[in-house]
């Protein structure tokens, strides 16, 4: 397929609402508005990612934090059912019957996200992951949409992943907009290199932040079941329990590869300057540091 007619296919994709690109077909503008006006409550906690940064990871941190009978393994429930996204609740679940703490998961970004949070109603946990993998996982990961009906190449998704034409729309405006809204929020900042270097410790992070105490064998659990190599096999957590009307786990799955630094197979010199340097001109002046290998320290 010619360049130009493989980017209208993907666009054609995607819903454009409010200056951000979502999954067409399984959200509407009435359900994305209605999110700004659910109210909120303390103990709630709010995921809140780019994609591919780490989402059905943190997940199922959090629900393995949080429910006893998912930790011992007694609760099929699946994540998320458990951490239900607010933008795409497509089965009009209702928020307000469900019991606290409740568990949310999205990617919206700050301004459509709901107002209550921002009288530090709740607890947001934002989680970032470097460009680079982000853009190669995510790569990898619209291959397996059922929907799109054309064959993606490496540089097209590039292209419009630099130029924000994906579902979160642009990875610098995202996590701009959450770094200096920040005060606005009751909000932890995480990032999934923190996560893959240390997990324990980024779960024990967690756990304070959610106000959760834990005994160490529950920590132990936790850590355990939130490794890739047992999340890969879990059937609540490794999204094989979506539709095949939603993803071709033919093609491939959530749980690719799991790592930092994976960028280095596929991008080329050029495209890994051009993140370096949006990296440069987008964020230069926030606090923000980046681990872009497995052995590397932030910088
Ligand atoms: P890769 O495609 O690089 O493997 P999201 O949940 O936001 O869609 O992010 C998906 C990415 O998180 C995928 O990255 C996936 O493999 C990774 N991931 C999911 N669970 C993980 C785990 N337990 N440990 C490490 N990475 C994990």
């Amino acid at each position: 397929m010619a360049q130009e007619a493989l980017q209208e296919a993907l666009e054609a994709f995607l819903l454009k609402h409010k200056g951000m690109y979502f999954h067409k077909g399984i959200t509407s503008p009435e359900v994305i508005d209605a999110v700004e006006h659910m109210e909120t409550r303390n103990d709630d906690v709010f995921l809140v990612t780019y994609p591919k940064s780490g989402t059905i990871w943190t997940q199922q941190i959090l629900g393995l934090i949080f429910s006893e009978q998912h930790r011992n393994g007694k609760d099929n429930t699946n994540n998320m059912d458990r951490a239900p996204w607010i933008e795409y609740n497509e089965h009009n679940i209702v928020f307000d019957n469900r019991p606290s703490p409740r568990l949310f998961t999205s990617h919206l970004p700050y301004y459509l996200m709901p107002k209550d949070l921002r009288h530090r109603r709740g607890k947001i946990i934002y989680v970032c992951r470097n460009p680079k993998d982000s853009v190669v996982s995510y790569y990898h990961f619209y291959k397996i949409y059922t929907k799109l009906q054309c064959t993606i190449d490496w540089k097209t998704f590039f292209d419009l992943f630099m130029t924000g034409r994906v579902i979160g729309g642009s990875w610098s405006d995202h996590i701009r907009g959450w770094y200096t809204h920040k005060e606005d929020y009751n909000i932890l900042f995480m990032t999934y290199e923190e996560m893959r270097k240390d997990l324990k410790s980024a779960v024990l992070k967690i756990c304070k932040f959610v106000g959760k105490i834990l005994n160490d064998q529950e920590v132990e659990t936790v850590v355990e079941r939130a490794t890739f190599k047992n999340m890969e096999h879990d059937p609540v957590a490794n999204y094989k329990f979506l539709t095949k009307n939603l993803f071709n786990f033919d093609r491939g799955n959530f749980l690719r590869k799991g790592t930092i630094g994976d960028w280095k197979n596929l991008m080329t010199v050029a495209q890994s300057e051009q993140i370096d340097e949006m990296v440069k001109s987008k964020l230069g002046d926030l606090p923000i540091k980046f681990v872009w290998d497995i052995d590397d320290e932030p910088q």
